[in-house]
């Protein structure tokens, strides 16, 4: 049986990963799950044991589930590590997204400032977390969730000289299985292409003749159909004469750089009304942690679907599932470019469609790219690089460098500021600096 570790086990999301490993148990036989987390996630962790455990067994399997704090006490001989955890839990996102917002720049999870500093925090972790696995459990895939998950993907990979991962995101995903709805197709009729890095992609559908049918999408997205936005994300809609002329349907994340002013005049709006994000997201996790610790719930609930992360069980379970069975599925994972995006280097990361095989994914080759997404994709690439190195390095002129690349902070002064600023509300997240 196969032994998993999941690290920053007493996320909300437990319950969702939990579904997507029942949902596969026939082809994935799981024997232990181990939930990894912190003293501060200790009560967590615990609810989300206990309902996991409801889960498996309403499903009538003998899976056994484990919590510990001890990271390594659960690495030892762990098939697949999947990372889902927080370096300064919920109270460091709101400080990412509120920090920048005073200064009249965007505050968010994986974008702009907030982005950059959630790597700073994440980055010297999975290190160690990698370290502790080539020691530990050296034949382990890891799986990683933890966002800004393409950045992390790459530190591993460059950094951490471990080859045996795959970053994941939902977003892909999502996309997957709303467009067919919104086009009245089915999903298996459909060929997706995808290239970009992560909360920065583009992607193009085919059907199974082969015909480009990506205005079709781009049609429902006018209309208004749902194509799958994330739950995080506010609906400005993108200017319809730039998405006909690319012929590629932009992420969702893409309009916090096309619509740069709405977006921000949006969020500005709901950090007075509503609250960041963050704040939003710690009412929604409490109301969750609740229902989980109902001792009759043993399905994961409705309530779920309002973060943003929805469905990443069927990414997470997915890749997990194609890696054991060597099923070559088509996924859209963060993995090493190796040529398939001529104009990025070959060793960085990329959020690209992947064929998913016993030795990880294979990039499909996207190839040369249009002026204004290759522009983009350098532009950004080259501020994920710098951003990592500022992580490893703690080069204050390098997290400057990224800062004035974020094409989300206006350079100047504030830049300066907001960084100087961050960098003392996370001080105690951040030892390399
Ligand atoms: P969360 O705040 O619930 O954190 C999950 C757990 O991590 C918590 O229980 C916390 O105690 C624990 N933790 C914190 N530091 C830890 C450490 N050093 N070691 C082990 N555990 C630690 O977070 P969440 O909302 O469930 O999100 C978890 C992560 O997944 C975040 O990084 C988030 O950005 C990411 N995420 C990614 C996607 C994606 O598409 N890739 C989608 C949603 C969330
Ligand atoms: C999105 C993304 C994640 C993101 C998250 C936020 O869909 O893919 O990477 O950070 O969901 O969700 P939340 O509910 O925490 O705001
Ligand atoms: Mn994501």
């Amino acid at each position: 049986g196969i032994k998993i570790v999941t690290i920053g086990g007493g996320s909300s999301y437990t319950p969702e990963l939990m579904d997507g490993f029942i949902k596969r148990y026939h082809e994935l036989p799981v024997r232990e799950i181990w939930l990894v987390d912190v003293e501060n996630g200790k009560d967590k962790v615990e609810i989300d044991a206990a309902m996991a455990r409801r889960m498996w067994e309403k499903a009538g399997y003998d899976v056994k589930i484990y919590t510990t704090l001890n990271r390594r006490e659960a690495l030892t001989n762990a098939d697949f590590v999947t990372t889902q955890f927080r370096v300064g839990f919920l109270e460091a996102r709101i400080k990412d997204e509120r920090i920048p917002s005073y200064y009249g720049m965007l505050g968010q999870e994986t974008n702009g400032a907030g982005g950059i500093f959630k790597a700073f925090r994440t980055i010297p972790v999975i290190l160690d977390i990698v370290e502790d696995m080539k020691e530990l459990c050296p034949n382990a895939w890891l799986i990683n969730f933890t966002n800004p998950s393409g950045m992390i993907t790459e530190a591993v990979v460059k950094y951490g000289k471990w080859d045996k991962v795959v970053g994941l995101c939902n977003v892909p995903v999502i996309a997957m299985m709303k467009e067919p709805i919104a086009i009245g197709y089915d999903a298996k009729e459909l060929v997706y292409q995808f290239v970009g890095i992560n909360h920065f992609h583009w992607h193009k559908v085919y059907d199974k003749q082969g015909k480009n049918i990506t205005q079709k999408v781009i049609d429902a997205m006018f209309e208004g159909k749902d194509i799958g936005l994330p739950a995080n994300i506010a609906n400005v809609p993108f200017f319809k004469e730039q998405v006909e002329q690319m012929q590629m349907i932009p992420c969702g994340y893409h309009r916090y750089y096309y619509r740069s002013q709405e977006m921000l005049e949006h969020s500005l709006e709901e950090y007075k009304t509503i609250g960041t994000r963050g704040q939003q997201v710690k009412e929604t996790e409490e109301r969750l942690f609740k229902l989980y610790e109902d001792p009759d719930l043993d399905t994961k609930p409705e309530e779920l679907s309002l973060r943003g992360g929805a469905y990443y069980s069927d990414a997470a379970c997915e890749c997990i599932n194609s890696i054991y069975n060597d099923k070559k599925t088509h996924m859209v994972v963060s993995t090493k470019n190796r040529g398939t995006v001529p104009e990025l280097p070959e060793d960085c990361v990329v959020e690209i469609s992947s064929v998913i095989t016993a030795k990880g994914p294979m990039p499909i080759a996207w190839g040369k790219l249009p002026s204004a997404q290759r522009g983009w994709l350098q532009c950004m690439k080259a501020m994920e690089e710098c951003t990592i190195e500022a992580a490893i390095t703690g080069n204050y002129g390098l997290a400057l460098e990224a800062f004035i690349l974020n094409p989300l902070i206006p350079s100047g002064k504030n830049a300066k500021e907001v960084l100087d600023e961050l960098l003392i509300a996370h001080e105690k997240y951040l030892p390399q600096f």
